[in-house]
């Protein structure tokens, strides 16, 4: 074991903050939060009387404390990149949300920072940790719908404006400046991730709409990034499929990936009480009882710190490290490329 104890500073005190990694990280044996940054303080004080940690007043003076191990960067995501290489170039290792930069050039970058600190870079990619995402894995590759030849992913809801400590149209994730992408980097990256996981290949090509047709700013202006988008996906194995990415499902969240394989199909988080349904062309059914898919409104522990913790302990390499997080980006890029070009696109990495 190469520490006993992680101890923790956090950037930014907003909702990803409060409902996961604060709790996650407090009640974790052998980690503990010491400090935390965000320039709206009151937001980080309430963080510090829940779960500990000093309450320091920029972003240098948290990368200057010296009993932090590790950094979680979760602010808008314009600063992922600047305050991951500041952490790592400290010597900290880091744990990013998603989408871990705004461009494929700041990813590298990171990647690169990491490698070059000898410290350990995480992803936020959570809905790989899902129990019932973790069993459709095991259950593909025990081949139990045959071969995946179609898919479709989806995620949805009402918009980050109901989410955010920012509440209403003024919003970060509205902004361009600040978020870069809109519901295609906020919950889009999620299914691109998960996807290219579950089916154990890369997304090669893609076509996509990306448009902003319904929300607006706090000035009644349409938004300047995505508020829907609809995707297509080749894989390098064959595979073609849709992905789905909205803020505009108001009257109820779409969290569902249905997997259409030679042998029967597999839906995921569509009945609350079944997570993983499988039906095969034979008429055998099974049913799976197996937690939940996190939503806005049911909260449930992601497990991003759990693991971030035991690869500090244990120093190995997080699997949700910098690359995967670099490929679910490049993903969410050429989107926009084909929105923007009206052409089909290869994924560059
Ligand atoms: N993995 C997931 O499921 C998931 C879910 C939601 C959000 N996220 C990601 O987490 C990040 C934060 O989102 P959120 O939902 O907490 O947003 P939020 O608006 O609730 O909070 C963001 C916080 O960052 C603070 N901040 C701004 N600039 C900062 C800086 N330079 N240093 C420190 N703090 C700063 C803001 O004041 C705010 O309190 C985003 O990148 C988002 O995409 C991930």
């Amino acid at each position: 074991m190469a520490e006993e104890m992680v101890r923790f500073g956090l950037f930014g005190a907003g909702s990803i903050a409060i409902y996961r990694h604060a709790p996650e990280i407090a009640s974790h044996p052998c980690a503990e939060i010491v400090g935390i940054y965000d320039p709206i303080k009151k937001r980080a004080d309430w963080l510090a009387e829940n779960y500990g940690g000093k309450v320091v007043r920029s972003e240098k003076a948290l990368l200057a404390m010296e009993n932090v191990d590790a950094l979680v960067v979760a602010t808008p995501n314009a600063h992922h990149a600047r305050l991951t290489i500041a952490a790592l170039e400290s010597g900290r290792h880091v744990l990013c949300e998603k989408p871990m930069a705004t461009s494929l050039k700041d990813a590298k970058a990171m990647i690169a920072a990491a490698r070059k600190a000898g410290r350990k870079l995480m992803i936020g990619h959570n809905q790989r940790l899902m129990p019932p995402h973790v069993k459709a894995k095991e259950l593909l590759k025990q081949g139990a719908i045959g071969d995946v030849l179609t898919f479709r992913t989806s995620f949805g809801h009402g918009g980050p404006e109901m989410w955010s400590q920012d509440k209403g149209a003024h919003t970060w994730f509205f902004k361009k400046e600040e978020a870069y992408v809109g519901t295609m980097g906020d919950l889009g990256v999620h299914k691109a991730d998960l996807i290219r996981w579950l089916l154990d290949t890369e997304v090669e090509e893609v076509g996509a709409f990306v448009d902003t047709l319904a929300k607006c700013n706090e000035k009644g202006e349409p938004i300047t990034v995505d508020d829907n988008a609809v995707c297509i996906l080749r894989m390098a194995n064959g595979v073609v499929g849709q992905l789905t990415a909205s803020w505009t499902y108001s009257a109820a969240e779409d969290n569902i990936t249905i997997l259409y394989g030679s042998k029967g199909q597999m839906i995921l988080g569509r009945n609350p009480d079944f997570p993983v349904e499988v039906m095969l062309s034979n008429g055998e059914a099974a049913m799976y009882k197996v937690g939940a898919v996190a939503t806005n409104e049911v909260q449930v522990p992601s497990g991003i710190p759990d693991a971030f913790i035991d690869c500090i302990l244990d120093d190995v390499e997080p699997e949700i490290g910098g690359r995967e997080g670099l490929r679910a980006l490049a993903i969410v890029v050429a989107c926009l490329k084909s929105a923007e070009t009206r052409k089909i696109v290869k994924v560059a990495y």
